[in-house]
């Protein structure tokens, strides 16, 4: 594909490592540098980079430019470099990982410390260049207005004295999953469900509970990952959107309280978790009152070799199940932790 183009996945903090390893394990592309947020990597098979669960998003690196400072003279140097870069390479890859074309030019930027400019100037000057060399139509997000959709997205990122610009591959946010219609109080990000399904190593086939599933986030990227799901949850509300989410995924659902689960002894491979914690929902049921009694049933249903993976709040764990791995996340100004329990 397209000359060796690079392409950057972005995702929440504290799971880099797991989009890349998602990245090397599907065939879709060659990792080449992990950091903050972001995995830059060569495409190996463009039409599948769209399918990466654990991504938030995903770009085609078009230029980098250097000596970008803190004056209003980068903004110039930088809608230069843009004019003079090569659009058509990087919206060739974007075609072959199945971007449709757009009718609009739509731009973000972002940037770390003190500058003479806002992200405003930013995203009108490198607009303005790609409008001009695109003859397509530029819309600012200056006045708090919305783009129009079936826009092409580009990002420009602002790190010390270079700028990256990129192009989305996709026409909208990868994390944004069209299955989800229904959501509920404390839902989780799906990348992040996709995620915890990772680091469970749910394969295909594998039976997969997630006890306390809310709108199913967890329990439909298993059964997308293959697996054959059980949500529940006590909440009937929460079993009804997890219903609509699921619509056509291989899982099934029931109304049941976590601490007294009707799933027989030894018969789930893998449990996804993702319990209530007092903050945007409260315990309910049994939970309420016995806390304890969640890792108890886990530990219950679980076959021999079974393993849980739970995402909690840094520093929590899940009574009566060992941690043997803890991968710490930032999202929304919340640290968490997501753990693999044994
Ligand atoms: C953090 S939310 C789960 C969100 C879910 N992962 C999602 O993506 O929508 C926790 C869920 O636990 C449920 N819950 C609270 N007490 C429960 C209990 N005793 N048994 C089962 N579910 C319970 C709540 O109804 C809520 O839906």
């Amino acid at each position: 594909m397209g000359g060796g183009a690079f392409l950057v996945a972005r995702s929440v903090r504290g799971i880099e490592d797991v989009v890349a390893a998602e990245i090397g394990r599907r065939g879709v592309g060659e990792v080449v540098a992990t950091g903050h947020r972001e995995v830059r990597f060569r495409a190996r098979r463009a039409a599948d980079v769209a399918g990466l669960a654990t991504a938030d998003d995903v770009f085609v690196l078009v230029a980098d430019v250097d000596g970008i400072g803190r004056s209003r003279a980068g903004l110039a140097r930088l809608a230069a470099a843009v004019a003079a870069s090569d659009l058509d390479a990087g919206l060739a890859v974007r075609a072959e990982c199945g971007g449709p074309p757009g009718t609009t030019v739509e731009v973000s930027a972002s940037f770390l410390g003190r500058r003479s400019f806002t992200r405003f100037d930013v995203e009108d000057a490198v607009g303005a260049a790609l409008a001009a060399r695109l003859r397509l139509a530029y819309h600012s997000r200056r006045d708090g207005r919305r783009p129009p959709e079936g826009g092409v997205s580009w990002r420009v990122t602002l790190v010390d004295d270079r700028a990256s610009v990129a192009v989305r591959v996709g026409a909208r946010p990868l994390h944004r999953r069209a299955w989800k219609v229904a959501s509920v109080p404390g839902t989780l990000h799906p990348p992040l469900a996709a995620a915890m399904v990772a680091l469970a190593g749910v394969g295909p086939g594998d039976v997969v509970l997630d006890p306390c599933c809310g709108a199913g986030t967890v329990a439909v990227e298993a059964a997308r990952a293959g697996a054959v799901a059980l949500g529940a949850d006590l909440d009937p509300v929460a079993v009804a959107a997890s219903a609509r989410n699921g619509r056509g995924s291989a899982v099934r659902w029931l109304r049941a309280d976590a601490g007294a689960l009707p799933v027989a002894a030894g018969s789930v491979r893998r449990v996804l978790l993702n319990p209530p914690w007092g903050r945007r929902v409260e315990p309910a049921g049994m939970l309420a009152r016995r806390p304890d009694q969640l890792g108890r049933e886990v530990r219950r249903v679980l076959a021999p070799g079974g393993s849980a993976v739970a995402l909690v709040p840094d520093g929590a764990g899940v009574a009566g199940l060992r941690v043997e791995r803890r991968v710490p996340v930032a999202l929304a100004g919340s640290r968490l932790a997501i753990l693999v329990l044994g």
